[in-house]
C-alpha cells in the first residue's frame, strides 16, 4: 500500500479523474476527503467505504474560502494530519477569445486559478506543522501549447503550473512538495460534448492514437503524492499520450 495512514484531501472527486484519484488513492490505504459542489461525490465515498476503504464527502466550492478555512480545521481536528492535497477541481466555459463574455473568463479563473490557491492556502500551515506535505494539481497540456477556443481555461493551466513551482521553492524546507499534472484529452463529463470529427483530429494529433482513461491520469496523481516521489518537486508530469511532446 503507497499511502497507507495517509490523509488526502481531493478537490472534485465526485466524479472523472477526481472520482479515479479518490477510489485509487483509497485502494492505496489513504483516508480519502472528497470535496465537490456535486452531491455525487456521497455516493463516491459510499462505495469506498462499502468496499472496505476510508472515505467522506463534503460538499464545498473550491472558491469559498470561509467555507474551506472551517473544512480545513474540521478535517485536521477529526484526523490529525492531512498529509496530501489533490487540487482536482476544475471548469471550462470555451469560446474564442474574440467572443469570451468576461463572466466565462471570471468563471474559469475563479474556480480552475483562485480555487487552486485557496485550498492550497488552507492546507498549508497543517502541512507546515507537521513537517510534511504533498500538494498535485490540475494543470493540462492545453496550459503548455494553448488551444483553440480556450483562452481562460489556457491561462489558468498555465498559472497552476507557475504556481506549483512557486510553491516548491515557498514550501520545500517544510517537507512539502508541490507538482503539477498536466493530463491531455481525458474520457469524462468535461470532454464528452466535444463533436466526432473534433475527436478524429484530437486522435490524429495523439502519438498513441488514444484518448486517456480517468485512471491513466491518476496513476500520475498517486506517484507524485507517494513517498516515492520525495525528491520531486516543482514539476509537471505531461500524461497526454504524447501530444505535447
Ligand atoms: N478531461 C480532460 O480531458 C482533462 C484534460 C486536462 C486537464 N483536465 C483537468 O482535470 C480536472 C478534472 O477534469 P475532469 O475531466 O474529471 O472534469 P469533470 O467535469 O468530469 O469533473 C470535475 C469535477 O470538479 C467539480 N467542481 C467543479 N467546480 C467546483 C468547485 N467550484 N468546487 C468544487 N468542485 C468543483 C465538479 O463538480 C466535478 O465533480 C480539471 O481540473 C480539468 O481541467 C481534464
Amino acid at each position: 500500500m503507497r499511502l497507507k495512514n495517509k490523509i488526502a484531501l481531493v478537490t472534485g472527486g465526485a466524479r472523472g479523474i477526481g472520482q479515479a484519484v479518490s477510489e485509487l488513492f483509497a485502494g492505496e490505504g489513504a483516508t480519502v476527503v472528497i470535496l465537490d459542489v456535486l452531491p455525487a461525490g456521497k455516493q463516491v465515498a459510499r462505495a469506498i467505504t462499502e468496499g472496505g476503504g476510508q472515505a467522506e464527502f463534503l460538499e464545498v466550492s473550491v472558491t469559498d474560502k470561509t467555507a474551506l478555512t472551517k473544512l480545513m480545521a474540521g478535517v485536521h481536528e477529526k484526523y490529525g494530519r492531512i498529509d496530501i492535497l489533490i487540487n482536482n477541481a476544475g471548469i471550462t466555459r470555451d469560446r474564442t477569445a474574440e467572443k469570451m463574455s468576461e463572466a466565462e473568463w471570471d468563471a474559469v479563473v475563479e474556480v480552475n486559478l483562485k480555487g487552486v490557491f485557496l485550498c492550497t492556502q488552507a492546507v498549508i500551515p497543517y502541512m507546515k506543522a507537521q513537517g510534511y506535505g504533498r500538494i498535485v494539481s490540475a494543470a493540462s497540456n492545453v496550459g503548455l501549447r494553448g488551444n483553440y477556443g480556450q483562452t481562460n481555461y489556457a491561462a489558468t493551466k498555465a498559472g497552476v503550473i507557475a504556481m506549483s513551482k512557486t510553491w516548491a521553492l515557498e514550501l520545500g524546507k517544510y517537507g512539502i512538495t508541490a507538482n503539477a499534472v498536466a493530463p491531455g484529452f481525458t474520457r469524462t463529463d468535461m470532454t464528452e460534448q466535444i463533436p466526432g470529427e473534433h475527436l478524429e483530429a484530437i486522435l490524429q494529433s495523439i502519438p498513441l492514437r488514444q484518448v486517456a482513461e480517468p485512471l491513466d491520469i491518476a496513476y500520475g496523481y498517486l506517484y507524485l503524492a507517494s513517498d516515492e516521489a520525495r525528491f520531486v518537486t516543482g514539476t509537471c508530469l505531461t500524461i497526454d499520450g504524447g501530444a505535447s511532446r
